[in-house]
């Protein structure tokens, strides 16, 4: 996901097309297909992957399996080498929220994690994530991963034209909150296509009717963090891992979807109908 701020749209190099006065790409028909294709297999890398979870399991061994399935596609990792990051998922365990690092680590009973995988097709990109378990799932932890899917799907559901980017943060938000769960503020999804990260930032919070407008053709991600405890966040060291502040557990879901004449064409549903975790 994004940061929360507009300097990633310096990194937008796309060109060509017509585009908001917000700076929102609006892609044409005939570029849904080349979305299917990539967000498919970035979905049917995730779905392959998940046997793998299992306590004792290396979360850089699940992310060697990737990037191996990347290469066997002949799909590019959009993320290997992306502002010298140096894996082909990102790989975020119980109280880290995201861009946590593969590593040496094993995987012990009752934790969490979620696996974000971004490919490019075709010069398309990919982008998904969703939460497994390794060995037995606490009822808080179900709790928390039940919501934060639900949150995404409701937030994907405010998804047609006229309605705004803040319709989308709000129904998620709201839910989130009725919940007694809280949403991370600190990164948000984006505009994709031919580029990874690219105007909107994508909030999962806010007002009803504010934002910009939804428009037929605009690609972006909805990838929600949820967190058990407070929203706050912070990076370590190392500049990548963002951990939840008071520690306490975090899960996210992400989609990549393109917005229709009448609603929503989700990129990344799972070959396998394994989006939703089964326990
Ligand atoms: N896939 C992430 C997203 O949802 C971005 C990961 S960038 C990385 O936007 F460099 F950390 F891999
Ligand atoms: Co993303
Ligand atoms: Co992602």
């Amino acid at each position: 996901m994004s940061e929360n701020n507009t300097g990633d749209r310096l990194l937008n190099h796309d060109t060509g097309g017509r585009q908001t006065r917000d700076g929102i790409r609006i892609y044409q028909t005939e570029d849904f297909a080349g979305m299917h294709r990539a967000g498919e297999l970035a979905a049917r890398i995730l779905d392959e992957v998940a046997p793998l979870v299992v306590v004792g399991q290396t979360t850089e061994a699940l992310d060697d399996f990737i990037r191996t399935r990347v290469e066997e596609a002949g799909a590019t990792s959009a993320t290997i080498g992306y502002k010298g990051y140096q894996h082909a998922s990102c790989i975020s365990v119980n109280h880290v929220v995201c861009h946590g690092i593969p590593g040496p680590k094993t995987l012990k009973d009752g934790d969490i994690l979620n696996i974000d995988v971004t490919v490019i097709v075709d010069g398309w990109f990919g982008d998904t994530s969703r939460m497994y378990v390794a060995g037995k799932l606490s009822r808080k932890a179900e709790r928390l991963i039940e919501v934060t899917h639900d949150a995404l799907m409701r937030g994907i559901e405010a998804v047609r034209p006229g309605n705004t980017f803040g319709d989308i943060g709000y129904a998620i938000q709201t839910f989130v909150e009725a919940n007694r769960m809280s949403v991370v503020r600190d990164f948000c999804g984006h505009g994709l296509g031919r580029v990874f990260h690219a105007p909107p930032n994508v909030l999962h919070y806010g007002r009803p009717g504010t934002g910009p407008v939804l428009e037929e053709g605009m690609f972006f991600t909805i990838e929600p963090m949820v967190n058990l405890g407070r929203p706050e966040t912070k990076v370590l060291a190392d500049e990548w891992t963002a951990v939840t502040r008071d520690k306490s557990l975090s899960a996210q879901f992400e989609h990549s979807v393109g917005v229709t004449p009448d609603g929503v064409d989700i990129f990344t549903l799972s070959p396998a109908g394994m989006f939703h975790p089964t326990y």
